[in-house]
């Protein structure tokens, strides 16, 4: 039986807001954290507009799509997410931020209160070290769009203890999501294989294999894929991908994970795929 009832969570971006929509709409009440106003404005409106195509849709009747709004508390005060049993952290992929909000948490949860990150790459255990619970410290990650993605991963550390996954375990499939449990080492299960195809896609763009339409529709026809390779990393964030990328490498040493030219040019370009207009493809 799971002892979580409040969810905090961390941060109103992409994944962020995701996950509180996801965990208010399974009946939990949450709490959802951003440093300044714009940003958490913006994430209670993205979760209003996702909320509204299920209701468009006839999936979600229009009092329980209010009910799930009135279940989000927005805040940009740390201090509200004092009673929370579970904060999932989706804040920047930045090392030293990341180790700052875990302290910071740690000092202010219940001592029964679990912290998760939802990082895709960061190595866990060096979170979990900043805190005085690393038994009660894992990975939860999610898939973006995180309402509609089925999979979690649950990172287990070297320290998280047995009854910490089992109540995230539970947690996920009180959100009606299927858990699945990972080691902490970069990229987890999905992104260790995910990433070296992506990456492997731009080289055989790079190369002139064949058009980027040609490669996404070979993937997509030839392998039911939902979208090309070229789509997808457009739709995750060529910024992502080449972060990700990067802490792989530098794990692994594996060329398989080092990111192709073009990819940093890119990035340095400010291509950062469909948030940014513009990656592989044109979206303004
Ligand atoms: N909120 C609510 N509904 C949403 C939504 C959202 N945020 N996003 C999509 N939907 C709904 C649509 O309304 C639609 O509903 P319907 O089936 O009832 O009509 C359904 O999802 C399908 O959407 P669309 O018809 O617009 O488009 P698609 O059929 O192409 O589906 C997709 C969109 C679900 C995103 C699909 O293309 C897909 O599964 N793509 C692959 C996504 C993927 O691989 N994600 C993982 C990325 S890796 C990652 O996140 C890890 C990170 O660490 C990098």
């Amino acid at each position: 039986m799971s002892k979580i009832r409040t969810v905090g969570v961390c941060g109103a971006g992409l994944m962020g807001n995701g996950i509180a929509q996801t965990a208010a709409s399974a009946g939990f009440d949450v709490v959802l954290m951003e440093v300044a106003d714009a940003p958490l404005q913006r994430g209670l409106a993205s979760i209003a507009k996702s909320l509204d195509k299920f209701v468009e849709k006839g999936k979600l009747p229009q009092n329980e799509r209010d009910a799930i709004v009135g279940r989000i508390k927005g805040t940009t005060a740390i201090a509200d997410l004092k009673h929370c049993d579970l904060v999932i952290e989706a804040i920047v992929e930045n090392p030293e931020a990341k180790k700052s909000l875990f302290k910071q948490l740690d000092e202010l949860l219940a001592p029964h209160a679990i912290i998760c990150t939802n990082t895709s790459s960061f190595c866990v255990i060096e979170l979990a070290a900043t805190t005085k619970r690393p038994n009660r410290v894992a990975g939860l990650h999610f898939f973006n769009p995180v309402p509609i993605m089925k999979l979690v991963e649950v990172v287990r550390t070297i320290a998280t203890t047995q009854d910490t996954i089992d109540e995230l375990y539970a947690f996920a499939k009180t959100l009606g999501k299927e858990p699945i449990l990972a080691q902490d080492t970069p990229g987890f299960v999905v992104n260790r294989l995910l990433i070296p195809y992506l990456l492997y896609a731009i080289r055989c763009y790079e190369g002139g294999l064949a058009s980027k339409e040609d490669i996404d529709k070979g993937m997509k026809l030839g392998c039911g894929y939902p979208m090309g390779p070229l789509e997808l990393l457009d739709f995750v964030g060529l910024d992502t991908t080449y972060y990700i990328a990067q802490i792989m490498f530098e794990e692994f040493k594996d060329p398989m994970m080092a990111a192709p030219p073009l990819l940093k040019r890119m990035v340095l370009a400010g291509r950062h795929g469909r948030k940014s207009g513009k990656g592989f493809y044109d979206y303004e």
